[in-house]
């Protein structure tokens, strides 16, 4: 098949994002499949005739890697200059792909809008599509339906920048952006005095935030694919919590899939992330992110459309620990997705 492998854009978790693509490019390549991997922000910019010309034409995925800094995104928007958040001839040779390969991750990709394009020119894309995943970005909205749903989901509030006083959990509690991820702008706050540094921090990114009840735990993820859910996998960060550091430095993390948790948790984790993947609609494949309390129960945080997929990333692990190895994992995506367009 040709694919486009779609990555970067305009997102504070554009580096993550490339080297998401990058991986999942090659792995489809091995796969048999002529996948070129494009930016969504600095779009296909190498000469070709015809866009179907670029399927042929020489690999190329020399697009950057992860920083221990999160991306300065108006150093990259002066460095592109010109309106807009597409780059150049992004639509054109996505048009002529048999299938986008979505390795988007933040905003311009997980929140739908990049699926909505899509959905207005016929291009077909890989995982949810542009209802569930704006749903999902929106931690606010998440909430009430995880609510809705019999989803256990920390007590949370919003608080906007323009807010006359801002309101409070309580602490500890943690102060995070409503459409954000990679936990970047997010603070965990264990005293009334760190408060207002943390709403600062948070305001830099974006002008809502949820304020949520700190959960003590044990953090564990579990990814669902067509509706079944893979094996849980615990998240123990060496010191601290699971911020940019220590989720993307290598080392910095250790990861157990299988979980060593008792049965039944896996069992109450695994089917509250399917209850989480059918109430936001979402499609495909994703992520959901949780807290264990001491008494196992599942807290959960949020849903990823478009989880990290580097092999070393959370989803992939627990694919391999349910016996799917990495390229399969990124073929199956792509075909569990065509079957949306039959
Ligand atoms: N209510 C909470 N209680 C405890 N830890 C939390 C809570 N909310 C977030 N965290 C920590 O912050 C990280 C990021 O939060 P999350 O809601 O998953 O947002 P994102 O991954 O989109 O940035 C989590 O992985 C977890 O370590
Ligand atoms: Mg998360």
């Amino acid at each position: 098949m040709n694919i486009i492998v779609l990555c970067g854009g305009l997102s504070s978790e554009r580096d993550v994002s490339i080297t998401s693509g990058k991986v999942a490019a090659q792995a489809l390549r091995r796969k048999g499949h002529k996948a070129v991997l494009v930016d969504l922000f600095f779009g296909y910019t190498l000469p070709y005739e015809k866009a179907e010309d670029i399927f042929d034409a020489e690999y190329f995925d020399d697009l950057g890697g992860i920083g221990e800094d999160v991306p300065d995104l108006d150093a990259l928007r002066s460095m592109r200059g010109g309106r807009g958040r597409i780059g150049a001839n992004v639509v054109e040779v996505c048009a002529a792909a048999d299938i986008v390969f979505l390795a988007l991750h933040g905003e311009d990709g997980e929140d739908g809008k990049v699926q909505a394009m899509f959905d207005l020119y016929d291009i077909r894309y890989t995982g949810t599509g542009t209802l569930g995943s704006s749903v999902a970005m929106n931690k606010e909205v998440a909430k009430k339906l995880f609510a809705q749903s019999g989803i256990l989901t920390p007590m949370g509030i919003t608080v906007n920048k323009y807010d006359e006083a801002y309101a409070n959990v309580g602490f500890p509690c943690v102060v995070k952006p409503r459409s954000g991820g990679s936990s970047v702008g997010t603070s965990v706050v264990d005293r009334e005095e760190d408060y207002a540094a943390a709403l600062e921090l948070g305001f830099k990114y974006e002008d809502n935030l949820i304020v949520e009840q700190y959960v003590k735990g044990r953090e564990c993820d579990v990814g669902v694919i067509c509706g079944k859910a893979l094996p849980v996998i615990e998240i123990c960060p060496k010191s601290g919590w699971f911020d940019y550091t220590n989720k993307y430095q290598s080392g910095m993390t250790d990861e157990y899939c299988p979980a060593d948790i008792p049965e039944e948790t896996a069992k109450v984790l695994q089917e509250a992330a399917v209850k989480v993947f059918d109430a936001l609609l979402l499609e495909v494949y994703a992520r959901m992110d949780f807290i264990v309390d001491a008494e196992g129960k599942a807290w959960c945080l949020e849903a990823n459309t478009l989880p990290g997929l580097t092999p070393a990333s959370l989803m992939p692990k627990e694919a391999a620990a349910a016996g799917i190895p990495y390229d399969d994992f990124c073929e199956f995506i792509v075909t569990e997705s065509l079957k949306k367009y039959n």
